[in-house]
């Protein structure tokens, strides 16, 4: 599909951060956004490349009152020799996909979604940030536009990306974070929409971080959604312990975020001769574990969150400390080695890396 490409006029243009070092997350947007509608009758029409700007949507637009929503996250890195590389881009294109069939949502052809993306950045660069610990962050998301409060699949869409120079998701940046285990509120069913990657998982998580906030905490480890036994994620992230030289993740059920980011420290711990394990994770068994010293680390991963160290868990009063509460060795290893191939300071074994043209 062709792209248009709209004139961005002088005045339209915004003041980029002058210290990357203050960026935080995604309070500031770039100059242009890519915005494309899809209509039943139609199929997906007028692709465009165009400043970036408010849109102007009915009150009745089904997105305000029923959800139907999904959202990606990926980023964009400023190598030292002035490429701009994105990481396993098409994982994302497909997870996209994955959402928008469990909330009824057209797919968006992965040429469309990647090409589309290549030709915004292309006229990006520039917003991606080279200082230690930034990058582009790339937000494509679709909603459901029809103005018509009937509860059924829209039967109009808009899929965009807008694009934000980021730091550190924490404010804390690299350094462990406590964690709350959430035992009153659940955030998924099995047969929900846990595994899609859509706004209401988000907005309903936000009562238990308030929550956790308040009594000091910096995000919740959700339970299972059945019987609150069972370790689920953290919501902008998923959860790792380390025994030892074992890596121990909850196996993916149907509830819990498939984490690309998750996906790649499994790959990469096994590389640097770590074992892993996928399973059902207790809570009862995991403080045990964290009591008697078996478990040595823990730490969260996302595209957002890259890998955060967790320095302090919380369940039911009793109060667990990983690793001093200090950053561990295995974590760092593997944040350092994530953050390599990102970056292009490590070899990119795995061909995750894309370049921008
Ligand atoms: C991401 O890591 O990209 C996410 O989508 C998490 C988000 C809630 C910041």
């Amino acid at each position: 599909m062709d792209i248009k490409i709209l004139p961005l006029p002088a005045e339209k243009m915004k003041q980029k951060i002058a210290d990357e070092t203050k960026l935080s997350f995604g309070k500031q947007f770039t100059d242009r956004m890519l915005l494309v509608e899809w209509k039943t009758d139609r199929g997906w029409f007028d692709a465009r490349i165009q400043p970036y700007a408010p849109f102007v949507l009915d009150p009745s637009a089904m997105v305000f009152h029923y959800a139907q929503e999904i959202f990606e996250g990926l980023k964009a890195y400023k190598w030292a020799d002035g490429r701009v590389a994105l990481f396993r881009p098409e994982m994302n294109a497909r997870r996209f996909n994955q959402s928008g069939e469990r909330l009824c949502m057209p797919a968006v052809p992965e040429d469309l979604f990647l090409g589309g993306l290549q030709q915004l950045l292309s006229l990006e660069k520039d917003w991606v940030p080279s200082a230690p610990e930034t990058s582009l962050y790339i937000r494509p998301a679709m909603i459901a536009v029809e103005p018509v409060l009937g509860v059924n699949p829209s039967n109009h869409y808009y899929f965009f990306i807008i694009l934000s120079p980021v730091g550190a998701y924490y404010a804390a940046g690299f350094n462990p974070v406590s964690i709350l285990v959430e035992d009153h509120y659940v955030r998924a069913v099995p047969g929900g929409t846990g595994e899609a990657k859509t706004g209401g998982n988000y907005a309903s998580s936000l009562k238990a971080a308030l929550e956790a906030k308040k009594k000091g905490y910096d995000q919740v480890l959700w339970l299972d959604g059945r019987e609150q036994r069972f370790i689920e994620e953290v919501g902008s992230m998923n959860m790792f312990f380390a025994y030892g030289n074992k890596i121990v993740t909850a196996a993916l059920n149907g509830s819990i975020l498939s984490g690309i980011t998750r996906d790649s420290i499994l790959t990469l711990a096994l590389s640097l001769g770590y074992e892993v394990e996928e399973r059902p994770i207790e809570i009862h068994d995991l403080m045990t574990d964290i009591r008697s010293g078996k478990v040595t680390e823990a730490f969260g991963s996302g595209t957002a969150a890259v890998v955060t160290p967790v320095g302090k868990l919380c369940f039911k009063d009793e109060v667990v400390q990983l690793s001093g509460g200090k950053v561990g060795k295995l974590t760092q290893e593997l944040y350092d080695t994530l953050t390599g191939i990102q970056t292009g300071k490590r070899k990119d074994e795995f061909g995750w890396v894309k370049f921008v043209e």
